[in-house]
């Protein structure tokens, strides 16, 4: 029996890439549409070099085609702008990702801004971010997307309820804040210097924490019956008695000390992370559909 207040990111994301594969293999046998994805390493990073090998694979096993380009790290802006202005013009690629963090001489917000927002498959540009927050229809980034799907399964509507957010960056603080206020939450964006921030996360019937440092949120912030959201994936070391060297994933939250308190918690791992990529596989999809002209599936 799994544990019923676990909110099962892994299981969810293995349903939902399974409904992609078979929404991809319709395109395919119905429009001749093959939604493609193409994802740009530069320098070899070896934590980047895991996510862009991962998403390759999950893209493939999806059914649909992915184009990996690398450039060495000591590649220049201009080299790759003009990449990325190739993969724009090129109607076989419906989505392009630009693995972060970037080398230092170029900068990230001119390689975002150089892409197609269209094709902009992250939701970084200032156009997706622009449409987020009006109403529009654009792409929203894969991370606060994932975790959205999540809580309306757990929760079902969330109209007028209490939602905190923990960390305010561009890539899940923000975007989560929006998304959440679209489903009509009374949304708190919480941040390193908010004061009291324990009695601002008690008070939330919805927690999201995607500030990056481990288990910072203590389970006494978390009030009874709340739904607990871990964006957080810190490496830490392995607590004696197992090997000196060795690490360990935990999550933003405290999981055992929160868990008694939660009505329901996502763990790490197994919980956000593979709602990530399965939600860039959705928007490549969704990406394709809208350039080709066709209807997006359920
Ligand atoms: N680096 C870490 N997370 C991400 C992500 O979601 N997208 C991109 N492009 N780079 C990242």
């Amino acid at each position: 029996m799994t544990d019923p207040k676990l909110i099962d990111g892994k299981a969810f994301a293995e349903n939902l890439r399974a409904r992609l594969a078979r929404q991809t293999a319709a395109l395919k046998a119905e429009h001749g549409l093959i939604p493609g994805l193409a994802a740009v390493l530069v320098g070899n990073d070896p934590a980047s070099e895991v996510y862009v090998r991962s998403k390759g694979k999950a893209t493939k096993e999806a059914g649909m085609n992915s184009f990996e380009h690398r450039l060495p790290a000591t590649a220049g802006e201009a080299e790759l702008l003009e990449l990325v202005r190739l993969l724009n013009a090129d109607p076989a690629v419906h989505g392009i990702l630009v693995q972060l963090p970037l080398p230092k001489q170029i900068r990230e917000a001119a390689v975002i801004d150089a892409i197609d927002p269209a094709k902009d498959v992250d939701g970084f540009h200032v156009v997706n971010a622009g449409k987020l927050a009006t109403g529009g229809e654009g792409m929203v980034p894969c991370t606060p997307l994932g975790c959205l799907m999540l809580l309306k399964d757990r929760l079902g509507d969330l109209s007028g309820k209490r939602a905190i957010v923990l960390g305010r960056s561009n890539i899940v603080g923000k975007p989560m804040a929006q998304l959440l206020l679209r489903e009509s939450c009374t949304v708190t964006i919480a941040h390193s210097r908010t004061r009291d921030l324990a009695a601002e996360c008690r008070r939330a019937e919805i927690v999201v924490a995607a500030v990056g440092k481990a288990e910072m949120v203590k389970g006494d912030w978390i009030g009874e019956g709340a739904t607990v959201i871990d964006v957080g994936i810190n490496r830490i070391p392995a607590p004696a008695p197992d090997n000196p060297g060795k690490t360990r994933l935990v999550g933003d939250v405290a999981f055992a000390e929160a868990k008694p308190r939660a009505a329901g918690i996502t763990p790490v791992p197994g919980g956000i992370g593979p709602m990530t990529i399965a939600c860039l596989l959705a928007n490549t999809l969704t990406a394709a559909c809208r350039q080709r002209g066709v209807p997006v599936p359920g």
